[in-house]
C-alpha cells in the first residue's frame, strides 16, 4: 500500500461491506436499508464509501445537508437521497435539480417546495418528520390535526416518507423506546387514514435496528453500526461488527532524555527515569485529540506505548522506553488493530469522555484516506 503522507486513515471496504450485510441480516426481508453517509461518511469519505455501499445494496441514503446530496449525486448515486436536515431558503433549485428527498418538519418549507415543484412542473417527494419524543426535529404530534390538511392541499409535494428518531435507542432498558415506536405506530395510523400512502416508515437508527423489533417500520437508517462504531455497553460483543478505520502513523525521530527532562508544551510529562521517546507526525490538526494528553496510547509492533506531554497541533510524543528497537519509520498505530493488539474507537471515546461518531468525524480532511480490499 503506498504510504501518501506520514499519517493516514486506513478504510477497510470489505469490513464496511461486512457491517452492511450484518444489518441486513439482522433486519430480515421486507426492510429497506438507508445507508447513513453525512458528514463525509463519518469521516471515512462518503466518495468511496457511498459507491461501495450502494454496490453492496444500499437502497437509499442519508445525508445532513443538500450540499453532501449534491455531491453524492455528483459521484453517480442513483439511489434516493434522503436530506435529514430538510432544506433551508433558497436551496429548493438544487433539491429539485438534483431529485433530492427533503426531510420536512416546517411548513414555511413546505409551502417553498411546494411553489419551487409547481414552477419546475415535477413534482418533489418528501419524508414527513414528526418529533415522538427526541425533541429536536419534527412536528409536534399535537399538530398534526392542523398540519395534515395543509399539506393535503399543497399539491406539489408527495409524501414518500413518515418518520421519528429514537432518544435513547442505545439504553435498551429505558422504556422510553417502546414508547417511541407505540407513539410512531399512532402517528401512522393518523397520516394514512388523513389519506396519505408513504411508501418508507422508519424510526430506527444502529442502536434502534440491533435493540429491538423493527414493528410497523420498512426502512432502518443506519450510521454508526456501518462503521464498526456500535460497540459500546450494551452493544459490546453482540455481533461481529467489524472497525473499519485504522489511522495509522510512523516514527519520525527518536530521542535519548535523562531522568528530569520536560517534555513538550507546558512540560506537563517529566521524564523520571532514563527515556526514549518518539516524535510521531500527528496532532489535533489531525484529529489526534488534545484530550489524549498524557492519557492516550499508541500500538507499535503491536504493543502499546503511552502518549507522553500535551497533543501538539502536528505532534505527539510517545514514551516508547519499555519497547526494545523501536526504529525511524517504524508504523504506529493510534487506532484500530496491530498484530494481537487494538484500540477500539470505544477505548479512544472513553479516554476524552466522547463518544465513538466523534472519534471518527474529528479524523480531518488532511489525512489522506486510503481505501483497501475494494
Ligand atoms: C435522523 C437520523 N437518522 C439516523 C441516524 C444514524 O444514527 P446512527 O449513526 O446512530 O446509526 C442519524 C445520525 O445521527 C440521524 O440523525
Amino acid at each position: 500500500m503506498p504510504v501518501l503522507r506520514p499519517t493516514w486513515a486506513e478504510i477497510d471496504l470489505a469490513a464496511l461491506r461486512h457491517n452492511f450485510q450484518e444489518i441486513q441480516k439482522t433486519i430480515g426481508d421486507g426492510c429497506d436499508v438507508l445507508a447513513v453517509v453525512k458528514a463525509d461518511a463519518y469521516g471515512h469519505g462518503a466518495s468511496q464509501v457511498a459507491p461501495a455501499l450502494a454496490a453492496a445494496g444500499a437502497d437509499l441514503f442519508g445525508v445532513a445537508l443538500v450540499e453532501e446530496g449534491v455531491a453524492l449525486r455528483k459521484l453517480g448515486i442513483e439511489q434516493p437521497i434522503l436530506v435529514l436536515g430538510g432544506a433551508f431558503p433558497g436551496q429548493e433549485t438544487d433539491i429539485l435539480e438534483y431529485r433530492l428527498t427533503p426531510v420536512l418538519y416546517d411548513l414555511n418549507c413546505a409551502q417553498r417546495l411546494d411553489s419551487a415543484a409547481r414552477n419546475a412542473g415535477r413534482p418533489i417527494d418528501y419524508h414527513l418528520k414528526v418529533d415522538t419524543g427526541m425533541g429536536r426535529l419534527g412536528f409536534r404530534m399535537e399538530r398534526l390535526n392542523e398540519v395534515l390538511p395543509i399539506l393535503k392541499k399543497l399539491n406539489n409535494l408527495n409524501m414518500n416518507g413518515l418518520m421519528s428518531h429514537l432518544a435513547v435507542a442505545d439504553e435498551p432498558e429505558k422504556p422510553l423506546t417502546g414508547l417511541q415506536y407505540q407513539l410512531f405506530s399512532d402517528v401512522t395510523e393518523k397520516v394514512t387514514s388523513s389519506g396519505f400512502q408513504p411508501r418508507y416508515r422508519h424510526i430506527a437508527n444502529s442502536a434502534g435496528i440491533y435493540s429491538r423489533e423493527l414493528s410497523g417500520c420498512n426502512l432502518v437508517r443506519p450510521g454508526i453500526s456501518l462503521y464498526g462504531g456500535l460497540t459500546g455497553g450494551p452493544f459490546a460483543n453482540q455481533f461481529t461488527q467489524q472497525p473499519v478505520m485504522r489511522l495509522v502513523s510512523q516514527v519520525a525521530q527518536l530521542k535519548d532524555l535523562p531522568p528530569g527532562s520536560g517534555i513538550s508544551y507546558g512540560h506537563r510529562f517529566v521524564t523520571t527515569r532514563q527515556s526514549r521517546v518518539a516524535a510521531i507526525p500527528v496532532g489535533y490538526a489531525d484529529g489526534y485529540n488534545r484530550l489524549l494528553t498524557n492519557c492516550g496510547e499508541v500500538l507499535i509492533h503491536g504493543h502499546r506505548a503511552p502518549v507522553a506531554g500535551t497533543v501538539c497541533m502536528d505532534w505527539t510524543l510517545v514514551d516508547v522506553t519499555d519497547l526494545s528497537d523501536v526504529q525511524v519509520g517504524d508504523q504506529v498505530t493510534l487506532l484500530g488493530r496491530d498484530g494481537e493488539a487494538m484500540i477500539t474507537a470505544e477505548e479512544w471515546a472513553n479516554r476524552i469522555g466522547s463518544i465513538t461518531y466523534e472519534v471518527f468525524c474529528q479524523v480531518s480532511k488532511r489525512v489522506p484516506r486510503v481505501f483497501v480490499n475494494p
